[in-house]
């Protein structure tokens, strides 16, 4: 009797030991059949990705930058949504509601804004803030309050005191050479500052959409808690992709700042900083922010090795502004024919004629200092706002220009007299 009980007992225990198994087993294969349909939704997803940006990025270099579209397309701002204190995102849909072209991360948008009170249009450029989708482009917009010597900025006070859902704005195609090279398999590191996080993070959504499986670093500086923007996003992607880590230092860290919460460090990054986060230097680096952080940055990187071809970067100041470490201008004022003390610049209509001066970067910061107004937005030779005409002489490129110009006209935001000059401005 009693070995009848314990045979009964054996059998079931083992009956339920195997049920368990099998369940287990089964949901094993499940999950297992469910991670590789995903990786592989994935790698395809990153195969398109790539694919898509490579073809863009082909047609890029053989054309030049032709626009998805000529001139200007209408714009309705569907959405308005208050990021931080001075920041918010603009979300934008076609009145034609087409699908939308993509676009290169890091790329930006050129509005032609009527500002009131302005005899033109004013054009100012702004960075498209996340991911490429059919049916909207986000740009994020942080209000130019001013200083005691400067106004406030034209573009961020129309876009934060005039616009309002529903309106209609006159927006350029997508544009820009700040771009992620997703042909380059080096693990990317981003660094940002303030509002330059824009296409910074544009580039980081669209990398971990698409199942980006190397290694991304976000370094993102700001001031404190008041301007840190997407911060449930990014801490969200943090924990949600293993192979994104999140750095994030305000530098100058109110009372109620959680540090370990809402930052991970305080004061300013560091090169040290930035080594003992990184397992090596061996990284794509794409920097965005105001002008000072982004030339110390690109120093600060050459300094640790870091070859300059893997550095990309992008300032703004009162406009978005492409750049590059100093080290990588190819053509500087004392390569050009005459000696820069020795040239002239004359600028017509405004009737002043100066020296040239070999720390002006560019024509139109020469122009700006020296109070001769020219248009610009872009500061980078893509939106044409700044084309002027060359009454005589002739120019030499920095980089190379977006735009085809006529022989007798010049992108000063990009160029540098080549001997004497005169420009109609
Ligand atoms: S400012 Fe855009 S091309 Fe010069």
């Amino acid at each position: 009797m009693l070995q009848g009980i314990q045979q009964l007992i054996f059998w079931t225990g083992t009956g339920l030991i195997g049920l368990v198994s099998l369940r287990l087993a089964i949901a094993c294969l499940r999950s297992c059949s469910r991670w590789w349909q995903e990786s592989r939704l994935s790698r395809q997803h990153l195969i398109l990705l790539q694919s898509q940006l490579q073809q863009s990025r082909r047609n890029f270099q053989k054309l030049g930058p032709s626009p998805a579209w000529q001139g200007t397309r209408k714009f309705q701002v569907r959405k308005i949504v208050v990021e931080s204190t001075d920041c918010r995102s603009f979300y934008l849909v076609p009145e034609d509601e087409k699908p939308l072209p993509g676009f290169m991360p890091g790329q930006y948008l050129t509005f032609q804004l009527p500002v009131p009170g302005e005899p033109r249009p004013v054009v100012r450029c702004y960075s498209l803030s996340e991911r490429p989708r059919s049916e909207w482009y986000r740009c994020t917009i942080k209000q130019e309050w001013g200083t005691e010597s400067t106004p406030p900025g034209k573009g961020s006070s129309f876009f934060h005191q005039q616009v309002e859902e529903g309106d209609l704005l006159e927006v350029k195609a997508p544009a820009g050479q700040f771009v992620l090279d997703v042909t380059d398999p080096k693990p990317v590191v981003l660094l940002a500052a303030g509002i330059g996080i824009t296409p910074l993070y544009s580039m980081l959504s669209t990398m971990l959409h698409h199942g980006w499986t190397e290694p991304v670093y976000l370094f993102y500086s700001v001031r404190d808690g008041s301007g840190h923007l997407y911060k449930q996003t990014l801490n969200d992607l943090a924990v949600q992709h293993r192979n994104f880590k999140l750095i994030v230092n305000y530098t100058a860290a109110k009372e109620d700042d959680q540090p370990d919460i809402d930052y991970h460090f305080a004061g300013r990054l560091t090169g040290e900083l930035i080594l003992q986060r990184l397992p090596s230097t061996n990284f794509q680096f794409y920097l965005c922010g105001p002008g000072g952080y982004v030339s110390g940055m690109s120093e600060l990187l050459l300094s640790l090795q870091v070859p300059e071809t893997d550095i990309h970067t992008e300032s703004f100041g009162p406009s978005s502004r492409a750049t590059k470490p100093r080290s990588l201008s190819e053509n500087s004022p004392s390569t050009t024919s005459s000696s820069p003390s020795s040239m002239q610049v004359n600028f017509e209509q405004s009737g002043t004629r100066h020296h040239w001066e070999s720390d002006a970067e560019s024509l139109l910061d020469f122009a700006e200092k020296h109070g001769v107004v020219i248009d610009s937005a872009c500061r980078a030779g893509n939106c044409g706002s700044c084309l002027t005409r060359i009454r005589s002489g002739k120019v030499k490129y920095t980089s190379p220009p977006g735009l085809q110009t006529e022989s007798n006209e010049c992108l000063p935001c990009v160029s540098l007299p080549d001997g004497e000059l005169v420009l109609e401005a």
